[in-house]
């Protein structure tokens, strides 16, 4: 029931925001689905093959904007819980396939900043091949 209530919160909390912004991901074709046209693979084939060179973009554009909006006195969080309901918010937002809704960004004045968790050991995310 606790992880029940946990999981609710994650993916409600974003109600409470005075602001959400929806991240939405397009299709673009780069030089390599040109190098592989002809050759009868899926999207789903080409994008494995590039190793979603699409979400690692979001990624990316996410981390950016939750540091830009940190910057700027805001507090800001990266939401992927509220997907579960991604077809009925894809509706509201008009977000037509094959574009889908990515991931979401709440943003608002944090009433506190929170003390960080304590991160790993450098040596236990760093490995060094040499
Ligand atoms: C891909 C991704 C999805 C996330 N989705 C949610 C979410 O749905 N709800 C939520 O409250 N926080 C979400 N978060 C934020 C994390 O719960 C956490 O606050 C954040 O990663 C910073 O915590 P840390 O510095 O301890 O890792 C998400 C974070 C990431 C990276």
């Amino acid at each position: 029931m606790f992880a029940q209530a946990k999981v609710l919160r994650f993916s409600t909390f974003f109600m409470d925001a005075p602001v959400l912004i929806a991240v939405e991901m397009s299709q673009y074709k780069t030089v390599v689905e040109e190098l592989l046209k002809g050759r009868e693979l899926s999207l789903e084939d080409v994008d494995r093959l590039r190793n979603y060179p699409n979400i690692q973009s979001i990624g990316a554009a996410v981390e950016n904007l939750i540091l830009s909006a940190f910057d700027l006195g805001y507090g800001a969080c990266w939401l992927s819980g509220l997907l579960i309901a991604r077809d009925e918010l894809e509706q509201i937002l008009g977000i037509k396939n094959p574009n889908i809704l990515a991931a979401c960004v709440a943003i608002g004045k944090p009433r506190e900043i929170n003390k960080q968790r304590e991160k790993k050991n450098f040596d236990e995310i760093f490995k060094l091949v040499e």
